[in-house]
């Protein structure tokens, strides 16, 4: 018998690039997360940010797509403003779908600007929790840990006033600095397009502050993109089934590489 270690151990040198290829952060690895909803014309809304379909979907004051990718931001002088739609919504008790400006340490945002990524949250009351996240912004404010900001209406402060702006409210019903709004009351003085994704954060968020999280990128899918817009060329190259890969070896080999797979079984025939 040749041992499960020598296998691995075969598999690893023979299918070392792939293997790399996986580690690599932009496909999965560990976060920090904090919660925002500024209104501001979210990053990946520029044309040219990477392949993809169309630019993040962004929205005037009425929740009207705004058609012109290069709109300037309603926190500027321009008429593009975040969309009120992508704002998170549960499934059920542990899986949600979100928004999130995405940050990744030593990566450049044309890997995350529209990916989808699998949020499984690691410490707080929502440990456990899992949410499918499209990158929909970048978070360039803290460039020492991959980030997830949630995009959650009322989560936080509008620090440039846009949200005000865009809905002709005034800015102090989107809450204090770093909390937001403090009850799932107060999401009721929000504008009504928002108020389902503020009350999300008091339900099944938990009213959870910067709980950790382990991450994967996944194939978008289509509830998400359907608010946005936005497909990435390289999502087809993703295998739905990649999504649900374990951590054992039989599913790693499938997820890390068929062409590893291949090689790997014609070795093993010849060993065997
Ligand atoms: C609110 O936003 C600020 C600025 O981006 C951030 O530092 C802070 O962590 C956020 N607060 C929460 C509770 O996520
Ligand atoms: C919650 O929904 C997700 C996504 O549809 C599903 O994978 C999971 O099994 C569901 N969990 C429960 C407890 O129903
Ligand atoms: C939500 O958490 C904040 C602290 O992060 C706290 O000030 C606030 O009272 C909490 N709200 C509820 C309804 O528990
Ligand atoms: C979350 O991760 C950060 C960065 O790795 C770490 O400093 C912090 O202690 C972690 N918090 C929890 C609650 O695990």
């Amino acid at each position: 018998m040749v041992s499960a270690n020598i296998l691995a151990s075969l598999f690893l040198f023979l299918s070392a690039s792939q293997v790399a290829t996986a580690a690599d952060n932009t496909v999965s690895g560990e976060a920090i997360t904090e919660r925002y909803w500024d209104c501001c014309k979210t990053d990946c809304a520029w044309p040219g940010r990477t392949e993809w379909t169309q630019p993040i979907q962004q929205c005037d004051g009425n929740n009207k797509a705004v058609t012109d990718f290069n709109a300037g931001s309603g926190c500027g002088d321009g008429k593009a403003f975040s969309c009120a739609d992508q704002s998170p919504w549960a499934i059920n008790d542990t899986f949600s779908y979100g928004y999130a400006g995405v940050y990744l340490v030593e990566q450049v945002r044309d890997k995350w600007c529209s990916a989808c990524y699998e949020v499984t949250f690691t410490s707080g009351k929502v440990k456990g929790k899992k949410m499918v996240v499209q990158g929909h912004n970048s978070g360039f404010d803290l460039l020492t840990a991959n980030k997830f900001a949630l995009a959650i209406p009322g989560g936080n402060t509008s620090f440039a006033g846009a949200c005000a702006k865009q809905y002709g409210v005034d800015n102090k019903v989107f809450g204090i600095e770093d909390e937001g709004v403090s009850t799932s009351k107060e999401c009721e003085n929000l504008p009504k397009p928002l108020q389902a994704g503020c009350k999300w954060r008091f339900d099944w968020f938990m009213n959870e502050t910067r709980p950790n999280a382990s991450y994967k990128r996944v194939k978008c899918p289509t509830v998400l993109t359907d608010r946005t817009k936005s497909i990435r060329n390289d999502d087809a190259d993703i295998k739905p089934e990649d999504q649900d890969a374990e951590e054992d070896s039989a599913s790693s080999i499938t997820y890390y590489s068929t062409l590893g797979l291949g090689a790997f079984t014609a070795l093993l025939k010849f060993i065997l």
